[in-house]
């Protein structure tokens, strides 16, 4: 199955940063002729972006043509009402997005989401016709405390409605010690988690929901994307701070080829 390799921009970039996204489609477009050539499209890599919501549309707009697929980082579960400042699946989609983060952890722990509020989110995005990337992680602290894989299998269940069955989208394993660290999981980490999510899925969502993509999350960048890649269950990358910059964007794309 193609890997999925989203950027995940979080509250960075104004417009002139639309010229990164650009650099990452011709990039894309020039490594078809190249290295990465014949791993597009068919059976080897999808790319996402997800820019701050005020950039969605120009930034779908720029990109139309390209296989860049162009995502928001979070959406209001109502389709529309009295809910200043937020944004809803639909407008999102109506943007130009295709894909939506969800439940990312810097909004379970600095807005109070839970795994209840991210179902009812992830309902409305596939309401919207969305593909979202669920996100799910444990703390340094759980995981020191031995409880990594069932906090993360906890996130999974309470986090993923029964509709995904049969639906596009992906879970994004996201050790909340990794995220804008510079430290990552082991392999053989990596791979516990992405085994214990697979199992949870498929105990969830049955056979349907068990073959959607498991990405990892969590101070990728170039130097490190192939051998994350490469583990066993890791279908793709959620990539924060490396996604910023085309070029580093790029390295980790070369890694999933
Ligand atoms: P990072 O962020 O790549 O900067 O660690 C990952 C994420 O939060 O999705």
């Amino acid at each position: 199955m193609a890997k999925l390799i989203v950027g995940n921009w979080k509250m960075n970039g104004l417009g002139p940063a639309l010229a990164e996204a650009q650099a990452v489609a011709a990039g894309l477009a020039g490594s078809l002729a190249g290295s990465l050539g014949g791993t597009l499209g068919g059976s080897g890599v999808r790319v996402g972006l997800c820019p701050p919501a005020t950039l969605i549309e120009r930034m779908a707009r720029s990109l139309s043509g390209s296989p860049v697929l162009v995502g928001g980082q979070d959406c209001r579960a109502e389709a529309s009402g009295a809910f200043t400042g937020d944004v809803s699946a639909e407008m999102l989609s109506e943007a130009g997005a295709v894909l939506v983060i969800l439940g990312h952890s810097e909004r379970r722990a600095g807005c109070g989401e839970t795994d209840a509020l991210v179902a009812a989110k992830v309902e409305a995005a596939l309401r919207a016709g969305l593909e979202p990337i669920i996100c799910v992680g444990e703390t340094l602290a759980e995981r020191e405390a031995g409880r990594a894989v069932a906090v993360v299998a906890t996130q999974v269940r309470g986090s993923l409605p029964q509709v995904l069955a049969g639906r596009a989208f992906s879970v994004a394993y996201e050790p909340v010690w990794a995220i804008g660290t510079g430290l990552t999981p082991t392999t053989a980490q990596i791979e516990e988690i992405h085994a214990a999510v697979r199992a949870e899925m498929s105990a969830v969502l049955g056979v349907p929901g068990a073959r959607a993509p498991i990405l990892y999350g969590g101070s990728v960048k170039p130097a490190n994307a192939a051998e994350i890649l490469s583990v066993a269950e890791v279908g793709g990358a959620l990539v924060g701070g490396a996604s910023l910059k085309s070029a580093d964007f790029l390295g980790i794309i070369a890694g999933a080829g």
